[in-house]
């Protein structure tokens, strides 16, 4: 077979690497001793995070779907505050969001090849993964994925097509995504009847008029269709109750489409670049189990409050209809640090109080805040959050209070700030 090569490409995996659990979020009542640590999301970079899993999870992820930086070769900030509508600037800032920066190609493929090769390693025999890219850098990748995943397992290149505003003049307008998807073996996960699709009008009503309009064939129409290699679904700018500012968010329809196609019920997804957590936002709704990374500590934290806002809302249905949620594992790659937790005074805030039983926020704090936590049974060293408040993403206003159940243990509080900046009280 033919072999892409560059002139710094090298096998040389590195190893090494280990996670830290700073957190654990339980988003139900139920959780209190989870027997499976699956749900975790981590901060770092997934070079490291990666190698780090293969002890745990080598040959054991059903799904990975993956969307890395397109080498683009340019710079995405965050919106932050209410940042899902654009007509109103005065209601969000820019942030940091993410570099799609590079030297040249090369230091692409460099980023690009061993993460790949670590993804085949840590998937399961049946396990399928899907890469999204565009035209940029796709046509590499193909080559790499060839060369690591072999071409038989190639499964399909889907087209992701899109609507949006487009500066070009001088060619067509770019408007589709590429998602490469490869399989480990030729014996995988696909769900066929999970994922099927309503046929067009005109060809039910063609075959309604004429059983002989297929040359032989009819469609079992009730049934409908297995989806064609190109899925048109609508960009998150344009779906204002997804949208969580952070950028390149991806449609959760494309990942539901994915996750069912190439999971079961409890089955193990992974993202590794998973910015605004749409991967196990998606999972997570459809029970099964996910583990997310990123580099960006905005990624971690906007993953972090969708998981929990979702939570809220999928609410005692959830308990009902699929067992409680599982606990989600906050981790980080050892020597990385995230943002300092620092007391209200530090940042200028005056301190929190804690009234029979009921925390209040105080009133010039709550309009910076992006989420807060308690851990009523803080023990110093990893916190649990078991009571959480979010601010919705469109409308509605945070929680500014929380009755807390007497637990005789100290009160440990998070708060997330909308700048990303975090603060830590201990109320007694
Ligand atoms: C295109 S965005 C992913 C968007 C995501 N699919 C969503 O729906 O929100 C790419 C992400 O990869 C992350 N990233 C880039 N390099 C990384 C690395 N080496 N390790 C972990 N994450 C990385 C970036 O911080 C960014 O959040």
């Amino acid at each position: 077979m033919p072999k892409l090569e560059w002139s710094s490409k090298s096998d040389n995996l590195k190893s090494g690497g280990s996670l830290i659990t700073e957190s654990i979020l339980f988003p139900g009542p139920d959780d209190k001793n989870p027997a499976r640590v699956e749900n975790r999301l981590i901060l770092g970079d997934n070079l490291r995070v990666m190698n780090a899993l293969l002890g745990e999870y080598e040959g054991k992820l059903d799904l990975i779907y993956v969307d890395p930086p397109f080498f683009t070769n340019k710079g995405y900030p965050a919106r932050v505050g209410r940042g899902e509508d654009s007509r109103k600037p005065e209601e969000w800032q820019l942030a940091e969001g993410y570099p799609d920066q590079w030297d040249d190609l090369d230091s692409y493929l460099d980023m690009l090849y061993p993460r790949l090769k670590l993804m085949h390693r840590l998937l399961s025999p049946t396990g399928s993964l899907y890469l999204h890219l565009d035209w940029h850098a796709n046509s590499y990748a193909r080559i790499l994925l060839d060369e690591i995943f072999g071409y038989e397992n190639f499964r399909n290149e889907i087209i992701w097509t899109y609507h949006g505003p487009s500066p070009i003049r001088t060619a067509f307008n770019r408007k589709h995504d590429t998602i490469l998807f490869y399989t480990k073996t030729d014996d995988y996960v696909f769900n066929v009847d999970d994922i099927r699709i309503p046929y067009a009008p005109n060809t039910v009503a063609t075959f309604k008029s004429s059983k002989k309009a297929g040359f032989g064939k009819v469609p079992d129409l009730e049934r409908g269709k297995v989806p064609e290699d190109w899925w048109y679904f609508p960009v998150v700018a344009r779906l204002h109750q997804e949208r969580t500012g952070y950028p390149t968010q991806k449609p959760e329809r494309l990942l539901e489409r994915i996750i069912l196609a190439s999971t079961n019920p409890d089955g193990l997804v992974a993202d590794f670049f998973c910015g605004a957590g749409t991967t196990g936002t998606v999972a997570n709704r459809l029970n099964r189990r996910f583990i997310l990374s990123d580099l960006q500590n905005r990624a971690i934290i906007t993953s972090r409050s969708r998981l929990v806002l979702k939570n809220q809302e999928l609410g005692e249905n959830r308990a009902e209809l699929e067992g409680p949620a599982l606990p989600v594992y906050l981790q980080r790659e050892e020597g990385r640090m995230e943002f300092p937790l620092k007391s209200p005074e530090e940042m200028g805030f005056p301190e929190i109080s804690i009234e029979a039983g009921v925390i209040h926020l105080p009133p010039e704090l709550v309009p910076n805040v992006d989420y807060w936590e308690v851990d009523p049974d803080w023990q110093g060293k990893v916190f649990r959050s078991r009571y959480q408040a979010v601010r919705p993403l469109r409308k509605g206003d945070l929680p500014s209070s929380m009755i807390l159940p007497e637990t005789g243990g100290k009160i440990c509080l998070r708060i997330v700030l909308i700048s990303g900046e975090q603060i830590q009280q201990v109320l007694n």
